[in-house]
This record gives structure tokens, sequence and C-alpha cells, in this order.
């Protein structure tokens, strides 16, 4: 393991108030050890050092994760939950222990924690369990989740493609209207209209508690309240905040929620769902096949309880591992502390961006709550373009829609420039992107 854990806390490194420095942020020569457990930092881009500023779309990862991944190869690979020798437990064991460890981190029980391939497949699969609640299948446990005419499902006009395309789906398969929570111009979301869109005809909300593309850290609380007032069930997009922040569900009190494994340090291919114990008891799977059974008959089949019922087939079980193993760095790290560490990096791009001329910050803000990147409008300038030129420099960012089309239409653009910020972003980083960020304009003869 080269993981290595912050220095402990000593008497020199407090506050007046007693309070320990280590607990706050992470300090320059903890980021730079950080990053000397991510090899892929290391190198040369078009001949400048690699400045990775993409980690909104995906996240990078430590040796620990790979070598998690490569240990579970090399020792233990078998089928999980199926066979009758030694091997076969190992792996069960090591696979049930990487779920416990990701049920902890989020403030969930095991039994809560279904593994998806990524947060996509996890919308896709409550969205397709209620179509099949809707088509009778469940019983009458899962008539709370079966949909009609009438029925309203209430999504918002900040969502990834991912948290909006499977309610639309659903709304199509089921006949239930989709309505939308607005954006206001600063990038939050309207909480008077929504106190007023969600009423006694909607069934469920689904928000994303972080603006991929914006930033935004939306107020669950207050959304979670409204929702649950009128008995609307809560779906949340945890994607851009598990990563980055404390997360407790059970103490944000949602019905659902989905993260990706690539988006906090873990591997591809894995991905997290999830659903309260006794609604998850309730909801009738969506893929079926082995794995996921007690007993079958040539006409039907009796499905075992969550989470087994959601998990179909053979499963991701190297990734699942893998994924323990970027949840344990990020909590030795401390979540607090990247928290502080990253909303530092966001406070310098939003004043570095907001300084230069012709560049239009998309979202809240200087002194607004967001996570640690920017989306930008450069006047003039097509954001290709602009991602080209900083690539030149060796400079990665994320150019385009962001899988957020109906966003950047509602901020009247078609396209931004995203730089994203993760555990292991030097100021130097954000510094050289806002320097050649600075110099798009002049060059493409748009501002001086
Ligand atoms: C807010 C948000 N939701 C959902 C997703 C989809 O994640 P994945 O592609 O890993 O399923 C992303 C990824 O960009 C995201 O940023």
């Amino acid at each position: 393991m080269t993981f290595v854990a912050p220095p402990p806390a000593s008497a020199h490194d407090r506050t007046p108030d007693g309070q320990s420095l280590h607990d706050q942020t992470l300090s320059h020569d903890e980021v730079l050890r950080i990053r000397n457990d991510f090899p892929v930092l290391h190198q040369l881009v078009n001949g400048h050092p690699l400045a990775y500023l993409d980690s909104g779309a995906t996240s990078q990862n430590p040796i620990s994760v790979m070598e998690a991944e490569q240990e579970y190869y090399e020792q233990r690979n078998a089928a999980v939950h199926r066979g009758a020798h030694t091997l076969a437990f190992a792996a069960t064991e090591v696979f049930e222990a990487a779920r416990a460890t990701v049920a902890a981190f989020v403030g969930a029980s095991e039994n809560e924690i279904v593994w998806t391939s990524n947060a996509t497949e996890g919308v896709n699969l409550v969205s397709y369990s209620f179509s099949n609640a809707s088509l009778g299948l469940g019983g009458p446990a899962a008539a709370r989740f079966a949909l009609g005419a009438g029925d309203e499902i209430v999504v918002t006009e900040m969502e990834h493609h991912s948290n909006l395309i499977p309610w639309q789906q659903l709304a199509l398969r089921t006949g239930a209207t989709l309505r939308f929570i607005p954006v206001l111009p600063d990038g939050t979301l309207d909480l008077a209209a929504a106190a007023e869109i969600l009423n006694s005809r909607s069934r469920l909300l689904a928000v994303t508690h972080a603006s991929n593309v914006v930033g935004t850290i939306n107020p669950i609380d207050d959304l979670v309240a409204m929702a649950h007032a009128v008995d609307a069930l809560v779906f949340l997009d945890a994607c851009q905040s598990a990563p980055h922040l404390a997360l407790d569900l059970a103490a944000l009190d949602v019905d659902f929620a989905v993260f990706s494994g690539h988006k906090m340090l873990g591997p591809t291919g894995i991905g997290v769902l999830y659903g309260k114990a006794e609604l998850l008891a309730a909801m009738p799977p969506f893929l079926t096949g082995g794995s996921m059974i007690t007993t079958v008959d040539m006409g039907t089949a009796e499905f075992l309880a969550p989470p087994q019922r959601f998990e179909a087939g053979t499963q991701r079980i190297s990734q699942a591992i893998a994924l323990a193993a970027a949840v344990d760095y990020l909590s030795h790290t401390g979540m607090g502390r990247i928290r502080t560490r990253e909303a530092e990096l966001g406070r310098r791009l939003v004043e570095g961006v907001t300084a230069i001329p012709g560049v239009r910050l998309l979202g809240p803000g200087r002194g607004a709550e967001r996570i640690g990147l920017v989306a930008v409008d450069v006047a003039g300038v097509h954001a290709h373009d602009v991602g080209q030129f900083l690539d030149e420099t060796g400079i990665a960012v994320r150019v385009g829609h962001h899988c957020a089309q109906p966003l950047h239409k509602k901020l009247g653009v078609t396209a931004s420039t995203r730089a994203s910020t993760y555990l292991y972003t030097t100021d130097d980083e954000v510094d050289r992107f806002l320097v050649v960020l600075a110099e798009v304009g002049p060059f493409f003869g748009v501002s001086r």
C-alpha cells in the first residue's frame, strides 16, 4: 500500500481556538505528497507538465486503487456468492467488505447499496423498476412505484442527461407528466417555483446534489422537505457530491441516490445505487437472470432480497474492491479537508476567471458556495477552440455541453469550457489555466 496518511496533528498546528489545522484543509506539501500516489499526473503533454483539470469528467487513480484490483486478480479471482471452494469464499468476503466500506462512506447500510456499472445504470435501474411496477409486477407492495396518467415526475433544468432522459423515458412508458424546476440566471434552482411545482400529483423528484456545469450545491434538505410533504420520493444524483464532500444519505433522507466510482478515484465500470432498505425491498427488479433468484421453474421465479435482487449476472468484483480502496484513500485524507481545499481552489478559479475580459462565468459568482469547478464562455471563441488552445500547453479541461444541453440552452450558450479540480490539484495548475485562458481572446482576435 503506497498511500501516505496525512501527518497527525501536532500542538504547533492549531488555530487560536485549539482546532487542528490538519482538520481544515490540505497543505501544499500534502497535495504534493498526494500527487506522488497518482502516476498519471507526472507526465509531459505537448511538452508541458500535465495540468489535469478534468476530474469532473473522470478522476485519476492512486496506486493503492490499482494495486487493490491487481491483488484481487493475483490472489482471489473467483465467482462470488456461488462457489463452494475457498477461493470463492475469499472473493465473496472481500466483495461484500467493499460494499460495507462504501455503505459506511455515505451513511448507508450494506443492504441499501446496489452495485451498478455507473451512475447512469443506477438511474435506469430505478426508472425501469418503476415501469415494471406500473405493469403490475412486484404485486401490491410495489404499487407505490406504479405511475400512470395524472402522475408527475419532477426534475430540474440543471440535470445531467443521465438524470433526465431515464425519467423522460419513464414518463413516455407510463403516461406520467414530466415537470421542471427552473434554474435562475445565477445558476441556482428557483425554490419558490419548486414549492409550487411539487404538489399532490408529484410522485418523484429527481435532482442533482451538485451541478457538473455551474458547480451549484443544491439545498437538498429543503427540496427533500418539500417533496416528502407531498409524499413524493426523492432521487439524488450524487455524482458530483460523493467524491467531493462528506455525504450522509441517511441524514439527507433521500430515498434513492446514485454515484460513479470513476469520479471518486475508483475505476471505471462500477457505480452505486443507494435505496432506502424498505423501498428496495418493495421494488421489482429491472435486470433478471442468474444470481438474483431463490427458486426458478419454467414459468416463474422468486427473487432474492436486496441488494442481490438488483444484481443480476456475474458482478463487477474487482471494480467494487478497487472502489473500496478509493473510498479508503478519501476517508484517510478526510472528506472535510478535501471539501475545504476544493472550495479554496473553486474560489481561486472564480476570482481568476471573473477578472478576465470577455470571459463569462456560468453559475454562482464570487462568494457563493460551489464545488471546485468553473464553466466559462469565452466571447467569440468556440469552447472546442478554447480546449485545444489550453491542451497545447498541457492543460486538460472539458469542453462542450457536458451532457447538460438544457442547462446550457437556459444560460444562453451552446457549449462551455469547464475546469474541475480534485484533491491532487495545485494552485499552480489553476494559475496556469487562468494565464492561458486570458490569452485565448487576444489570440483569436476577439478581445485584448
Ligand atoms: C452530475 C452527473 N450526473 C451523472 C453523471 C453520469 O455519470 P456516469 O457517466 O459515470 O454514469 C455525471 C457524469 O458526468 C455527472 O457529472
